[in-house]
């Protein structure tokens, strides 16, 4: 559950449960993550700079096979790129894929087509037909439109594909509206209570140009309460029982701590109340899940350098960065809250209360309002925003030409590049002139 932070909690250091699993203080009260020096890794590879810590990202996923007796996607939407796709292969994941871009990236990665499950409320028919072509593991049907389509592909010659019904079922969600599915007026999914839902399933059943194997819900994402979970389960739960299907996926939505004094149940606490609910409810079908934030969030934290402090007299104190809302849009999108502290001394007071923003020619470009600092904060330090390891980076632009930054992963005391900064060739690269 969420709880308010006490008043004077903000002052405190950074919570230690908001930074990656293997960081740790140098004597000199300087961040290590994976046996690196933040700092360090700042000079190496500049800033902005995303540092992932590998043993996290491996950790979540061994919790979420253990949790699912192996029977997890990871949602790739969080964070992509091949490094992260392959890991999670390893760690035994299929891989949850939304687009063709995203698909690429996991084939390019290695991973089987088999092995990736297909998402979206408008798959194209040339991502249907080469997802069909190369066997993709499941493809997740979310509308009538795609029944039609793949059904065409199939008579054309494709193979048919293993799919799943997605299925909303129009319950209340406690999360932001942007990143609620599962309510009555969403995009995603065949309505429930409007009989889509069956009418769907029994199309699916009998058509000769696809297997059904299961019902797939996903009520949203940053959902805290279990009970948002357990509604789903029910409402659903008479579907799921009378088609007697043999998969039953729940989707992802795992709410995580960003701030001070916010707690979230962790993924082994969350499959237990799913299995529960699941057991309750007399559904068979084998139960999995679809995590994307509860495995790559709090494995992240984005590294940047202060370039100007402006202290506005009665107003405010503007702390400028190398980055902003182009490498991190949660804040401007979602009015995310995020903490700052500076890996320099990460188990420093923060007495002082500052608005950090990037460089972006826009007032609304905030990365963190009214964040808590050290008192002796100056230009040049380089400072960090912890939980950024979802949905910052997936979902960065070039806004201003911005050039997005490298990506390394932390283990063992070493630190490899894994995305490397774009450079303005790369800008160009697509500009034809
Ligand atoms: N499965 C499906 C079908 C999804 O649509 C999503 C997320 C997930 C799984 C993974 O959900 P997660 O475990 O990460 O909550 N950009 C927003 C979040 C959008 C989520 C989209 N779908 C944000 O930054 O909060």
């Amino acid at each position: 559950m969420t709880t308010s932070p006490r008043p004077d909690a903000r002052s405190r250091p950074v919570p230690r449960q908001l930074l990656p699993d293997t960081a740790e203080t140098d004597g000199d009260g300087s961040l290590l993550i994976g046996g690196c020096r933040v700092v360090d890794l700042a000079e190496e590879f500049g800033t902005p700079l995303l540092v992932y810590d590998e043993a996290h990202l491996r950790a979540r996923c061994q919790e979420a096979i253990a949790a699912f007796d192996g029977k997890v996607a990871y949602a790739s939407k969080a964070f992509l790129c091949r490094a992260m796709a392959k890991l999670a292969y390893e760690e035994g994941m299929s891989i949850d894929v939304a687009t063709g871009g995203e698909y690429g990236i996991a084939r390019a990665a290695g991973v089987p087509a088999a092995s990736l499950v297909f998402h979206g409320n408008n798959k194209s028919g040339v991502e249907l037909n080469m997802a069909l072509r190369d066997g993709v593991g499941r493809v997740v049907v979310d509308s009538f439109d795609e029944l039609d389509r793949i059904e065409a592909l199939v008579a054309d010659g494709a193979p048919a594909p293993r799919v799943l019904i997605r299925v909303n079922p129009g319950i209340e969600v406690h999360t932001l509206d942007e990143v609620a599915t599962g309510v009555p007026d969403s995009k995603f999914g065949f309505p429930l209570a409007a009989g889509d839902a069956e009418r769907a399933l029994a199309r699916a059943g009998g058509s000769g140009a696809m297997e059904l194997v299961g019902t797939h819900i996903h009520i949203g994402s940053q959902v805290f309460s279990a009970a948002n979970f357990a509604d789903a389960l029910a409402t659903l739960g008479p579907t799921v029982r009378g088609w007697g299907l043999d998969e039953f996926v729940v989707g992802g939505g795992l709410g995580v701590p960003y701030v001070t004094g916010e707690e979230a149940p962790t993924i082994t606490q969350w499959a237990a109340g799913i299995r529960r609910a699941c057991d309750e409810l007399g559904i068979t079908a084998a139960v999995s899940a679809e995590p994307g934030r509860s495995i790559a969030a709090a494995a992240g934290i984005t590294v940047y350098r202060v370039g100007t402090i402006k202290e506005i007299e009665g107003v405010r104190t503007y702390v400028a960065v190398d980055g902003g809302m182009s490498d991190n849009p949660r804040p401007v999108l979602y009015g995310s809250g995020y903490e700052t502290f500076l890996p320099r001394s990460v188990a420093a007071e923060r007495p002082r209360t500052i608005t950090l923003v990037g460089k972006h020619c826009e007032s609304g470009d905030k990365l963190v309002v009214d964040g808590a600092v050290p008192d002796d904060l100056m230009v040049g330090d380089v400072i960090a925003t912890p939980v950024t390891g979802a949905y910052g980076q997936s979902m960065g632009s070039n806004y201003n030409k911005v050039l997005r930054p490298p990506v390394v992963f932390v283990a063992d005391g070493d630190a490899r590049l894994v995305v490397r900064r774009e450079t303005l060739e790369d800008l160009l690269a697509t500009d034809l002139g």
